[in-house]
């Protein structure tokens, strides 16, 4: 009996009926010749309807090629059986995601007798993917998939991360081909970590692109099993923003406490030193004692006036007076003040105007310590003497460069980094605040200042605004 049923088919009728997957029968130019319940249901025709159609009237106009492309490679033997993501067209006319499977029932001779097409109704997981990709592609983080060293996705904010514009160039590339050579060591350590199963969880760390650009990044790497060992899932969020700020904060905050400081012990000196300036006056003036004595006295006791008085404008803003400026004329008194310790250290200051419009408007005396700053480093970084050249030029219409260049040994990288941060020195005599002095009163001048440095020297930029 049993047998009997096998042989009419009746079993398998009846799977097909009831089968949960649509299945169709169609002929190798692609009619149908016998649809189940399930498909009818999937796309919405009665199975009549659907006898009278071919493969090309129910799939999604955009997607035929493809099904088509994989059906002549199945009807040539290329390929046994496929299973394929393609969108089906419904009754009323709007595609639905499925999966289709495709195998070829051939005669024993070998010639293609029918194509048996079965068809799982995938939308809703299609909608679920959709909705999941879109929150991962719009990300602020970067976050890339790590297969076997291999890159296997990578969203948008990942390929701005590594400077790369499109998708191709790095999929399915060595993640250690994006990475600076200084930083693959330890990118290759985080890899094998996660690899082994181990969770990163928010770290910082500082990411080297190949370009050589170093990027402050939070990062939390995963491991996901994928069947054979672990893949790595890298999320990634540049953070250099926030650690300038952090830094900002901590210089300010250094900043602050020693304004506070400086003012008091400004005060507290100023008062005594008033006192014994008089008196030094009084005896020189009545030539108590040695002519020699005094003057070394009341030069040293000018130099301590001098010190308090920076202190003081380190600790409070000066309320600044801004006025219009011939720059050539700052320039000129500026050198005149520093020629005595230039002439000291062998050293030539030159000016040299390449414009025709010099006027700004400044505080002058800020101004001039700007330039007293920088020509004191210029000075102190040439010990053999050499030459200082403070050139003026016209940057475009609205605003004035100033180069001012020395001959010295010029400023090594890891110092260059440095080199604003306040109390930041390499001389034993420094207090470190000069570059940071400067680089406040220039912003307050909504100006700019631009550093460049080799061994063979220093140069200075000062982009201030022109006023015309
Ligand atoms: N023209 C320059 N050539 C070489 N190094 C420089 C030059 N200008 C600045 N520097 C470096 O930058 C550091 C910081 O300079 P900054 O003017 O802020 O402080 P300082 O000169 O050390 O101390 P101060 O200005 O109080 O005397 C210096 O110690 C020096 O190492
Ligand atoms: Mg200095």
């Amino acid at each position: 009996m049993q047998e009997n049923e096998l042989k009419h088919g009746s079993i398998f009728t009846h799977a097909f009926n009831f089968s949960m997957i649509g299945t169709a029968v169609v002929d190798p130019i692609g009619r149908i010749l016998k649809v189940n319940p399930s498909l009818s249901h999937i796309l919405g025709f009665t199975e009549n309807e659907l006898i009278s159609l071919t493969l090309r009237d129910i799939t999604f106009s955009e997607d035929f090629v493809k099904l088509d492309d994989y059906i002549s490679q199945l009807l040539l033997g290329k390929i046994s059986s496929h299973q394929i993501e393609t969108r089906l067209l419904h009754k009323h006319n709007y595609g639905i995601w499925t999966l289709l499977r495709i195998s070829l029932v051939q005669s024993n001779e070998g010639n293609p007798l029918y194509l048996i097409i079965q068809v799982q109704n995938i939308t809703e997981r299609k909608k679920v993917e959709e909705r999941y990709f879109n929150f991962i592609e719009r990300s602020s983080e970067a976050m890339i998939i790590i297969s076997n060293r291999k890159i296997q996705y990578i969203n948008e904010t990942g390929l701005k991360f590594l400077n790369i514009s499109e998708k191709e160039e790095i999929i399915g590339k060595s993640v250690i081909d994006f990475i600076h050579p200084d930083k693959r060591n330890i990118s290759v350590n985080y890899i094998n970590r996660v690899e082994a199963g181990e969770t990163i969880y928010r770290i910082e760390e500082i990411f080297g692109r190949v370009d050589g650009k170093f990027i402050n990044v939070e990062f939390t790497a995963f491991p996901v099993y994928n069947g054979e060992k672990n893949d790595m899932h890298v999320i990634m969020k540049d953070i250099s923003e926030k650690k300038k700020t952090e830094q900002f904060l901590l210089n300010s905050e250094k900043l602050n406490v020693a304004g506070q400081l400086a003012a008091g012990i400004a005060h507290e000196v100023r008062n005594p030193l008033t006192a014994i300036k008089g008196f030094l006056q009084i005896m020189d003036r009545e030539s108590i004692g040695s002519k020699m004595y005094f003057d070394v006295l009341l030069s040293e006791v000018n130099r301590i006036e001098l010190v308090l008085t920076e202190l003081l404008l380190l600790s409070k803003p000066q309320n600044t007076k801004h006025k219009f400026i011939n720059l050539e004329s700052i320039i000129e008194q500026v050198i005149s003040l520093m020629s005595t310790q230039a002439i000291l250290h062998n050293i030539e200051i030159k000016k040299e105007i390449n414009t025709d419009t010099c006027m700004i408007s400044c505080d002058e005396n800020q101004l001039k310590q700007v330039f007293i700053n920088f020509i004191k480093n210029s000075i102190e970084a040439m010990p053999n003497g050499g030459p200082i050249y403070i050139k003026v030029f016209k940057r475009d219409n609205d605003s004035i460069l100033i180069h001012i260049i020395d001959r010295g040994s010029g400023i090594p990288a890891e110092i260059l980094k440095r080199i604003w941060e306040p109390f930041f020195t390499t001389k034993e005599k420094g207090t470190g605040l000069g570059m940071m002095i400067c680089n406040n009163i220039i912003e307050n001048h909504n100006g700019k200042l631009q550093i460049s440095s080799s061994p063979n020297g220093t140069t200075i930029g000062i982009i201030l605004p022109l006023n015309k």
